[in-house]
């Protein structure tokens, strides 16, 4: 039967259960309320060896399997949705692309403080103008002596204003298309990297996200990544990871809901009894469940593949599509279960349903993820 979980998955999903309910689910609301970063909680999660999980000890990290790092996340996006996108950014597309692509010094240099959460990091590929068509990304990388300066804009930056490190795809020749885009790891402790206001999100309220000027923004010689012209090879890999993580943080997010929508059904009365005897909102609990229990199973599936090495550009999309599409659903039936009080900030069902909404949206929207499915399926 799959999954059959290792003693220390098990182990490590239950250390995350029970951090997540007893130190990041109680102050939940109200960060969503305030907006305020979960500074302290971050700190502790690095503490534990969860920001930098499949990273090795040598490097700062936990060295543990990728689908511990996906357990884990799903357990903590159950108790804030927002302290897991910080938990996954820093993971999967700051510390992975610099494991995947990073020189020995650069590991030493960033992806040890990263890695054990001394410093967060982000990634730094979306601009106004070049969303889900990344090979159109503008911000320009000029070479200078010792290094590079980088001029541009980007946006919707997750961990902008909190984070030190972030991968940052900029164009070294612009003569030559997707193959004149470079990677570069860049410092954001410089004049020349400013950081807009937090986005006024609909969720995810606590975690912050801005857009970034570079205006001159150095980077030295060794803080490429990978070789010139590999930016979106270095981007795309990354996201393939990525994607599974934010497949994992909707899973979160919808057993919550489910689990949050039982216990109202059953303690709900109307027409002389709880409505969860009445076959309509069964209907729904049910349907809910179907969907939880396929969706765990492609988010797990394409995180055994990703562990044993093997492609999964698939079924990391394709668990990125299902379960975040699922998820939200999800969330709207658990308010719809809710009636009127699944309208109102006071039941959690309502942060839920604003939380999940961005998952059908960044690390690639559900149609990029059909236009990935479709181009390899065809290829
Ligand atoms: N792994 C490694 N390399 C890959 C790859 C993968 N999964 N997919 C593509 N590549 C490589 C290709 O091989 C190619 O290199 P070569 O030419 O040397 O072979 C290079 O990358 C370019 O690939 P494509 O020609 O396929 O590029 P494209 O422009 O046609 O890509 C797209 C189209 C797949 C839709 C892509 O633009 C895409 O994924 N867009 C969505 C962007 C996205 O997900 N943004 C998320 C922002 S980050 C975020 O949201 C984080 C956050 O804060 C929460």
């Amino acid at each position: 039967m799959f999954p059959v979980f290792t003693d220390d998955q098990i182990a490590i999903r239950d250390a995350a259960r029970d951090f997540a309910m007893s130190e990041i689910d109680p102050g939940a609301a109200a960060r969503d309320a305030s907006g305020e970063f979960p500074q302290a909680i971050l700190k502790q999660l690095g503490e534990m060896g969860f920001l930098g999980m499949t990273v090795p000890e040598a490097y700062g990290g936990a060295g543990v399997d990728f689908l511990s790092y996906i357990l884990a996340l799903e357990q903590v996006a159950y108790a804030d949705a927002s302290v897991a996108v910080t938990m996954s950014v820093n993971n999967s597309v700051a510390c992975a692309p610099i494991l995947a692509f990073g020189t020995e010094a650069q590991k030493q240099t960033y992806l040890k403080p990263l890695a054990s959460g001394d410093v967060l990091g982000g990634f730094m590929l979306t601009e106004p103008d070049a969303g889900s068509d990344a090979a159109a990304l503008k911000t320009r990388a000029t070479k200078v002596d010792g290094g590079w300066r980088l001029n541009g804009a980007k946006a919707w930056i997750t961990n902008g204003g909190v984070g030190r490190y972030f991968v940052t795809m900029a164009r070294t020749d612009p003569d030559k298309g997707k193959k004149g885009i470079s990677a570069f790891i860049l410092d954001a402790d410089q004049a020349g990297v400013v950081m807009g206001r937090p986005e006024e999100k609909m969720g995810l309220r606590s975690s912050k996200t801005v857009m970034v000027a570079l205006e001159d923004a150095f980077v030295p010689e060794d803080a490429m990544l990978g070789k010139p012209g590999d930016g979106l090879k270095v981007a795309f890999g990354g996201l393939d990871g990525g994607r599974i993580g934010i497949a994992a943080q909707a899973l979160g997010i919808a057993q919550r809901a489910m689990d949050e929508s039982l216990a109202y059904a059953k303690a709900r009365i109307s027409f002389g009894k709880p409505i969860g005897e009445h076959q309509m909102i069964q209907t729904y609990l049910a349907e809910m469940e179907a969907h939880l229990q396929a969706a765990r199973l492609l988010v797990y599936r394409a995180a055994a593949l990703k562990e044993a090495g093997k492609a999964c550009t698939v079924e990391a999309a394709t668990a990125k599509l299902f379960t975040t599409e699922s998820a939200v659903w999800i969330c709207d039936r658990a308010v719809q279960i809710h009636g009127g009080y699944g309208y109102s900030r006071e039941y959690l069902v309502e942060r839920l349903y604003r939380d999940v909404r961005v998952t059908t949206i960044y690390e690639g929207t559900s149609e990029i993820q059909r236009m990935v499915i479709a181009r390899e399926l065809l290829k």
